[in-house]
């Protein structure tokens, strides 16, 4: 087994920050409509020498392994970066410490940077945020949230590239 299949699979096995994150500040979700695969983002910020940095970020998927795993490196490796330094993150650089991905599985590392940029892009301002969450915040589960998110348009359908590859 190659070195980056040993990374890939340990991340597998042992996938870090799974699940919902409390009293986060925002929420990403996205679906992919070629696998069917969806994958949900909690970030959480913290202040850091003035400057608002990702404190913790956690994922909810089902599915697909290697967005699990993909998901598990990135929210580790977004601990303490700012949200301008998130935001320039693509899936190749979120998925660094993997190695490449095959190419069948590129698109898997591209679920987990459009949920994180969507997160990010819908932060609510911090005034909002004592507001009652979205109703998709409440859902148990990243199954429970989809018919209510996909009724209200909620759940983006993001187009992926390089699917003649798969
Ligand atoms: Fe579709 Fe991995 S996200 S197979």
């Amino acid at each position: 087994m190659s070195e980056t299949n040993e990374k890939l699979e340990e991340a597998m096995r042992n996938p870090q920050n799974v699940g919902e994150l409390e009293n986060a500040d925002a929420i990403g979700t996205v679906g992919s409509p070629d696998c069917g695969d969806m994958l949900r983002m909690w970030v959480k910020f913290r202040e850091e020498d003035g400057k608002k940095v990702i404190d913790k970020a956690t994922f909810q998927s089902f599915g697909c392994q290697t967005a699990i795993a993909v998901a598990s490196v990135a929210t580790e490796m977004l601990k303490g970066k700012t949200v301008d330094e998130a935001l320039g993150m693509d899936s190749t650089q979120l998925s660094e410490s993997l190695g490449p991905l095959p190419p069948m599985k590129i698109h898997c590392g591209q679920l987990v940077e459009s949920a994180l940029k969507d997160a990010l892009n819908s932060e609510a301002p911090v005034e909002e945020r004592t507001m009652a969450p979205p109703e998709s915040a409440l859902a148990p589960s990243l199954v429970d949230a989809i018919p209510s998110a996909a009724s209200q348009r909620k759940v983006k359908i993001v187009p992926l590239e390089n699917e003649n590859q798969s």
